[in-house]
């Protein structure tokens, strides 16, 4: 057994969102740290993909629309015990308050904030959770720590998925599961490289973080990493915000 408080050796870790960004990143750095991991995503060629890169015979993937009751439901009675859940799939929709539709929060809603909810759900009453096991959700600095145009439903699903973490972590806390929280600034995945904006502009609007860039899903990665880790054992209800200091201005 490792003694660093920061191995992930023997961990079994469930991720969400593993074909690509984030959730790919984080399922790398979990295995390169000597965990088994099981990965979640509606991309059944990106997660074997990912699976392929990883290169490890205890990897588990399950394609699958987190969205759909009955498939999360099979998955998790499918799944082994965890010692760890990042709940990190998520889409951007960016739309001017003026336009917002009852059809529009109902998409956001239904995979940012409320597929997160099911899926934690099912793990409890499941009895999936391993004592001391670490769950980490993806939020994000817009919403909770800032606000930007076009991102009012996208801001209060992110909001939303923080307010719902700290019950969670009280809930949860007498059998020594932690809960926290990442809140990523811009980081360069394909869920931002598909934006309509032009280089030009995200090259401009990097320069509005005081590090000088917008991050990468490997150094969300690593934070996802550090809180799965024993090395947080006293830690939950966290909100941990990775925003190159955007929002200090
Ligand atoms: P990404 O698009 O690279 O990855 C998201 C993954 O979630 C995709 O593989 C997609 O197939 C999967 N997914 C989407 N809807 C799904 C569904 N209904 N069922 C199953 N899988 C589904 O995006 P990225 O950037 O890695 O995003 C991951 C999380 O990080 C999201 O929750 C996002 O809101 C959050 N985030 C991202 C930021 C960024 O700038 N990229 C900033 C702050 C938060």
């Amino acid at each position: 057994m490792s003694a660093s408080p920061f191995s992930l050796e023997s961990k079994k870790i469930l991720i969400t969102g593993g074909a690509s960004g984030i959730g790919k990143a984080t399922a790398l750095l979990c295995a390169q740290m000597e965990a088994d991991v099981v990965l979640v995503d509606l991309n059944e060629l990106g997660l074997k993909q990912t699976a392929e890169e990883i290169g490890k015979e205890s990897t588990e993937i399950y394609a699958l629309n987190l969205t759909n009751e009955d498939q999360l439901e099979e998955m998790i009675s499918a799944l082994p015990k965890l010692d760890g859940v990042v709940s990190n799939a998520g889409i951007v929709y960016s739309l001017l308050a003026k336009f917002n539709e009852s059809k529009d929060m109902e998409r956001i809603f239904n995979i940012n904030t409320f597929s997160h909810i099911n899926l934690i759900q099912g793990l409890i009453k499941g009895k999936k959770l391993n004592k001391g096991a670490s769950i980490v959700f993806t939020s994000s600095m817009s919403g909770v720590y800032c606000g930007l145009a076009g991102g009012t439903l996208y801001g209060a699903t992110k909001a939303a998925l923080a307010g719902y973490s700290k019950a969670l972590a009280i809930e949860l806390a007498p059998r020594g599961i932690r809960v926290n929280t990442v809140h990523p600034g811009m980081i360069q995945t394909p869920l931002t490289s598909n934006t309509s904006l032009s280089e030009e502009l995200l090259e401009e609007d990097a320069k509005n973080y005081p590090l000088g860039r917008y991050g990468k899903p490997e150094e969300v990665a690593a934070a996802m990493c550090y809180l799965l880790s024993d090395a947080t054992v006293w830690m939950t209800g966290s909100q941990l915000l990775l925003d190159g200091g955007y929002s200090l201005k």
